[in-house]
């Protein structure tokens, strides 16, 4: 094996993805030097000193030059506005409004209330129309719209019901959910308050990537001074709304971001997705109905339900409700989170991130995937063309995924990508199914024989062949994940492939380059 871990996700998992993706990278050294915890840091400091290592790697994160989000770069933000490192208690939330929209829908901001609530401001059902007319999709990969998924609950259910919130964030190249979490906490807590709310749950619960645990410390103390303020518990504001919130944190494994993988792991067995349906909201969380929304869907709800479901619409474009943060890495000058309306062009975006690196000496653009490491990646020309939402990235052959714009110049190497994805995917396949357990190892060792000199022609059409043969046919989308972005790179870049197997003089130059910069 050529590849060691800290070269495939070097010492942060998001960032680390990418840098292992796109090979060495100054850019990402930037970047890493302000991520909070990571998967050496995390592991060698469990034990009793764990507490006091989390706090410095906070204020470190907030002290540093390099900021992920507090730059000022973005465009009518409702997640990050006003951030600045150290406003994330309950008191600098509620001086921006935080809490406001919990307030509303329980008749509590001095407004009259609403249509048929009778003595509540909003009911359940009003609270659902708002966040379907606002059109928020789900922002943890497939833009589900989110008021839909939370009318399939079952609220005359008689048992328990759940919620959670996906926080375990490892798909390479995002980095968008550990900022909200350790910056605006307050603003997940008072999403998922409101959720649980329409949906009649009293029990929630935010499943925290194991290797941020940090930020997981964050998150507990946000939820401490919460549950102090009456804002969570019983009896929310004087209401007769009860919702119980609490954190817990998984240990790392990217498969438990997968939502049953997840539920697994809750339960306290090995992270591995179930076979579907029955679908969560009918047999979710110990057998109950529960609904499992990403950390920035539930973090854009207060926004929403504050400014009015027609509002949220109108910030972004049809179809793509509100704001989307886009975690932008790789060859750009200033990679961090920009929070921008749906829609916006990708060009403005690159723009707002600081054009490609280097360009002054030469580079350009050459690629972009842009929507993590799972989605087909597109050529320049192509992204350029491309805004920012659901519908036009789909059109264009690729996905929004969660939002992470990895952004590649003219020197990458795809042949050299590809073989890192797929490492990460062999790597994290749980194994359940035959399709994804074996191929995506063979798809790794086939283009691994290519980057080493001795790939056959034929390697092509097995590498679509296998990928053909994974895609569809497995138990979760990580199959999918594994294998669109091989035929993509076909589609796009089947000459570099076929450069590097015919050992043209291009293909040797990519490779010491890639070699030069990996030993710099
Ligand atoms: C392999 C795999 C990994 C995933 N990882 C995440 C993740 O880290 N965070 C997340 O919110 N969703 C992740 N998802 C998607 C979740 O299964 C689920 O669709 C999502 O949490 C729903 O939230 P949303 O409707 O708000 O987007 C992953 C899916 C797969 C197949
Ligand atoms: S597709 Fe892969 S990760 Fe998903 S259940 Fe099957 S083997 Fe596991």
């Amino acid at each position: 094996m050529t590849l060691t871990s800290r070269e495939l996700l070097g010492s942060d998992t998001n960032f680390a993805a990418v840098h292992g993706l796109l090979g060495s990278d100054t850019n990402f050294a930037a970047v890493r030097s302000t991520a909070p915890g990571g998967r050496a840091e995390g592991s060698a400091n469990l034990g009793s000193d764990l507490k006091n290592s989390a706090q410095n790697v906070l204020s470190q994160f907030a002290a540093t030059g390099v900021q992920t989000c507090f730059h000022g770069r973005h465009i009518n933000p409702q997640i990050l506005a006003d951030l600045n490192g150290s406003n994330w208690r309950l008191k600098d939330y509620e001086a921006r409004g935080g809490y406001q929209a919990l307030r509303k829908i329980l008749g509590q901001d001095g407004a009259q209330s609403g249509g048929d609530a009778g003595d509540v401001g909003l009911t359940p059902d009003q609270v659902i129309a708002e966040v379907k007319s606002g059109v928020l999709r789900g922002r943890g990969g497939a833009g589900f719209p989110t008021g839909l998924k939370w009318s399939f609950m079952p609220r005359q259910f008689p048992g328990q019901k759940y919620l959670v919130c996906n926080s375990d964030e490892a798909e390479p190249g995002t980095f968008k959910d550990r900022d909200i979490l350790a910056y605006n906490p307050h603003c997940v807590i008072e999403g998922m308050a409101i959720a649980a709310y329409a949906m009649g749950i009293s029990v929630g619960y935010n499943y925290i990537h194991g290797e941020i645990f940090a930020i997981y410390q964050r998150f507990e103390e946000a939820l401490e001074e919460a549950r102090a303020a009456g804002l969570i518990g019983n009896g929310i504001l004087g209401s007769s709304f009860n919702f119980q919130l609490h954190a817990m944190h998984g240990f790392g494994a990217y498969i438990c971001g997968e939502e049953t993988a997840m539920l697994e792991s809750m339960e306290g067995k090995k992270g591995m997705p179930r076979f579907k349906p029955p679908f969560p909201a009918s047999f979710g969380l110990y057998g109950k109905p529960t609904t499992i929304n990403n950390t920035e869907t539930f973090a854009a709800v207060p926004w929403l339900i504050r400014n009015g479901g027609q509002a949220y619409l109108e910030v972004g474009k049809p179809n793509n409700g509100g704001t989307k943060i886009y975690s932008v890495s790789g060859d750009v000058e200033w990679p961090g989170n920009y929070e921008v309306p749906m829609g916006t062009p990708f060009a403005k975006l690159l723009e707002l991130a600081g054009g490609v690196k280097n360009a002054k000496e030469g580079r350009t653009l050459k690629a972009v995937i842009p929507g993590g490491s799972s989605v087909p990646v597109l050529p320049a020309a192509i992204m350029m063309e491309c805004t920012m939402d659901y519908d036009s990235i789909s059109k264009a052959g690729s996905m929004l995924g969660s939002g992470a714009v990895i952004v590649m110049d003219d020197t990458r190497c795809m042949v050299e990508s590809l073989k890192r994805l797929s490492y990460f995917y062999m790597h994290e396949s749980c194994g359940q199914c035959t399709p994804c357990r074996e191929g995506t190892g063979w798809l790794w060792r086939v283009v691994d024989r290519i980057h080493n000199g001795k790939g056959r022609q034929a390697d092509l059409d097995l590498l679509n062949s296998v990928a053909d043969n994974i895609q569809g046919r497995t138990i979760c989308a990580l199959g999918d994940a594994a294998a669109m972005p091989v035929n993509a790179m076909l589609k796009h870049f089947r000459h570099e492939f076929e450069a590097m197997i015919k050992q043209t003089p291009q293909a040797a130059a990519f490779k010491v380059a890639i070699q030069a910069a990996m030993q710099a």
